[in-house]
């Protein structure tokens, strides 16, 4: 071992917390000289001012001046370039995958979770009629209400009883056709449950929906979020590292700033970003006329900012809040031809973007090429 490899060997177990990989995987050590008892070392970080800075720097003085043969340490920081930030990036995910803490979601599940920065946009009813869409087109869906506190799905899907355990002790989530449900609106008949679960934090909470719950095997799970950033956020990515997020904005520009918020915050959980959708897009007059009630361009101008695409403009429906809120989702009504419409686009879409992951066996697969060549 030369004297470099040793120093680098005590860098490798200096971490940075926030990517949850030590500091030479990740590709951050660039150089490494050491000249009498004189260690210097260049550090990229993924950005200059990057908030770990002085944690990581501490750590490495303190790591390095252990060693008998050194007294002085320099380090000398440097911002990563766009090609080594996406390395990391990558490095970082592959970490949280290996890391992961098994679930009771099967990772060829597809895993979306809607989000936005602002509440009352859209996200329980736009979670609700995507989940079920997907099921009636007959892929197995489950619809998780991650708002804990502030369950809406229920609700907005007019169902309500109270979930059972099997024997394993998993809860067992409420059907409809092929979608299965999990809320705490589901949970919670008698006081000292509701207690219970409010005295737990989103994250443990969020952890129990997805490792006690027989969810069986899904082709998409669709994960409700609380209004804002922040813990669940960083949970959801901790715990499902499959998962993918859609960003809910209304047109505003004002809505986009705050959605913004949640991008970036995915972003830095390391949840990559499907798409957007902008909610309550227009209005729509019988004779066809349309009016941008809240402005226009909101969910253009946030998908451009993250390079990802609208996946749908949905339009505002006359039926939700005595109808949709009542509990007939918004595409089991016939009579909102236009709201309906793009949510079924959107659904669409949403298939396309990211079809479910199909498990074929040998026997399918051969089945196939047999079926290819008698076609020739
Ligand atoms: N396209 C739409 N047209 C008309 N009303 C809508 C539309 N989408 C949602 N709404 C209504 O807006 C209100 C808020 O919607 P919803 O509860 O889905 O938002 P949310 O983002 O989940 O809110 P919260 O942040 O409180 O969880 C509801 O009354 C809902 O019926
Ligand atoms: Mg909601």
């Amino acid at each position: 071992m030369t004297k470099s490899d040793i120093i680098l060997k005590h860098l490798s177990t200096v971490f940075d917390p926030e990517l949850g990989a030590n500091i030479v995987e990740l590709g951050m050590v660039k150089d490494i000289q050491h000249v009498d008892k004189k260690v210097t070392i260049k550090l990229a970080l993924t950005i200059a001012d990057c908030p770990m800075r002085n944690q990581i720097e501490t750590e490495i003085n303190r790591k390095l001046k252990l060693l008998e043969n050194v007294e002085t340490v320099e380090i000398s920081i440097t911002a990563m370039d766009q090609k080594d930030r996406t390395a990391v990036m990558e490095k970082a995910r592959e970490k949280a995958r290996e890391n992961a803490q098994p679930t009771n979601v099967n990772p060829r599940t597809r895993v979306i979770a809607i989000g936005s920065g602002k509440g009352g946009v859209g996200k329980s009813t736009l979670s609700a009629n995507i989940a079920l869409g997907l099921a009636e087109k007959g892929f197995q869906t489950g619809l998780l209400d991650a708002d804990i506190w502030g369950f809406s799905i229920p609700r907005l899907l007019g169902i309500s009883g109270r979930i059972e355990a099997n024997n394993d002790k998993k809860m067992i989530p409420y059907e409809i056709g092929n979608l299965k449900v999990i809320s705490t609106g589901l949970l919670t008949s008698d006081e000292d449950t509701a207690l219970m679960w409010r005295g737990l934090m989103l994250s443990k909470a969020l952890e129990q929906f997805l490792t006690d719950v027989e969810w069986g095997d899904l082709d998409y799970l669709i994960i409700d979020l609380p209004p804002g950033t922040g813990d669940i956020q960083m949970a959801l990515s901790r715990l499902l590292p499959q998962a993918e997020l859609i960003v809910i904005t209304t047109p505003q520009l004002m809505a986009q700033k705050v959605a913004t918020r949640v991008a970036d915050m995915a972003k830095r959980s390391f949840i990559p970003l499907l798409g957007v959708i902008e909610n309550m897009s227009y209005f729509e007059s019988n004779s066809g006329e349309k009016f941008n009630i809240f402005g226009e361009g909101g969910g253009k101008a946030l998908a451009d900012k993250f390079g990802i695409p609208v996946l749908g403009n949905i339009p505002i429906s006359e039926n939700t809040n005595n109808i949709a809120d009542g509990g007939t989702p918004l595409i089991n009504q016939e009579n909102n031809s236009i709201t309906k419409a793009e949510i079924d686009k959107l659904i669409n879409n949403i298939a396309t973007q990211l079809p479910p992951i199909v498990d074929e066996s040998c026997t399918g697969r051969l089945a196939k090429v047999f079926e290819e060549l008698s076609n020739q």
